[in-house]
């Protein structure tokens, strides 16, 4: 059955909707078929769902890793490269990561964290819109990627606001396990915003979350935003169809994180949930302030 819903799949994922494959004057057609062309994808969805008719991790990996490694100026707005489509907005981009600034901050005035972060490991940097932020915080930022072409734009943004401590890991989204042999703790803060909805699986977020429990040195924080689901069955994760699918592949219960995370030897400490978030027209995005345990309160 499920052989047969990855070939009905495929066909109605044909990209005859998407911008770049069809000639000016059939342009209005698309327009008026979009809204039934809508229809079958939530109608696939729903089945899919309720029928658990996914697609294996192996292969969601796979198409991640070709995905966001295309050589498509689409990809690198996605990747939230500084002048990139909704980017070549200066202040928007500089906005994405300021305010992942002041919400550590903030956070860390509430788990009780006075010291500046050591070293800091962002998973999934990106173009660095949170990098050219955070750098200035610590002797060394890592950023974690399965991008190359990314990790590239991150050090040059870093490089152009005139820093030097940037360390690039390159890994396979197939394993990324494979992070911790380059990795040597301790770190004090991982972050990693706008990822974890992009990962193939819940179980495969459940694993980066080891991993920075792993890295993170004793009282380390972690700051990590989610797409939480709510009862709609709209916020289910996709799992299938990656390159169609990908900013709502994996969502995650909010008490289900928070044990998960309990579970790989963390405090959570606080949630922030952020409905609606402007900046990308997005949302159901939640915020985890983590804190790895067997620590000393600071004050
Ligand atoms: C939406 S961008 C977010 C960039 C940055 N974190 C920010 O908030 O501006 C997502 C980035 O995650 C990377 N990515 C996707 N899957 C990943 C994975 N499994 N592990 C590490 N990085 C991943 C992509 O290559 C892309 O650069």
């Amino acid at each position: 059955m499920l052989e047969t819903f990855d070939l009905i799949s495929s066909v109605i994922a044909v990209d005859v909707f998407e911008e770049w494959s069809l000639p000016a004057f059939a342009m209005p057609l698309k327009q008026t078929l979009r809204p039934a062309y809508q229809q079958v994808l939530n109608a696939e969805a729903w089945l899919r769902g309720h029928f658990g008719l996914y697609q294996a991790e192996a292969t969601l990996s796979r198409d991640a890793q070709t995905f966001w490694n295309a050589p498509d100026p689409r990809v690198q707005q996605y990747s939230h490269w500084r002048g990139s489509g909704i980017f070549a907005d200066e202040r928007r981009w500089r906005a994405l990561g300021a305010e992942h600034l002041r919400l550590f901050d903030e956070f860390a005035a509430v788990v009780g964290v006075s010291r500046e972060p050591n070293r800091i490991i962002e998973w999934g940097c990106g173009g660095g819109a949170n990098a050219v932020q955070f750098a200035r915080r610590a002797q060394e930022y890592i950023g974690v990627e399965i991008s190359a072409d990314s990790l590239s734009e991150c050090a040059r943004q870093l490089e152009a606001e005139g820093y030097r401590n940037f360390t690039p890991v390159l890994i396979d989204a197939s394993d990324p396990e494979q992070a911790l042999q380059r990795l040597s703790p301790p770190c004090e803060l991982f972050l990693s915003t706008y990822v974890f909805e992009l990962v193939p699986t819940p179980e495969y977020g459940y694993r980066v979350l080891r991993i920075a429990s792993e890295v993170l040195a004793d009282g380390g924080m972690a700051i990590i935003q989610v797409k939480y689901r709510t009862d709609s069955w709209r916020t289910m994760p996709r799992r299938f169809g990656y390159r169609r699918n990908f900013t709502a592949m994996t969502t995650y219960p909010i008490h289900e994180f928070w044990t998960e995370a309990m579970r790989l030897g963390f405090e959570p400490k606080a949630v922030r949930l952020v409905p609606r978030q402007p900046l990308n027209g997005n949302g159901d995005y939640a915020y985890f302030i983590l804190r790895k345990g067997g620590f000393k309160e600071e004050r």
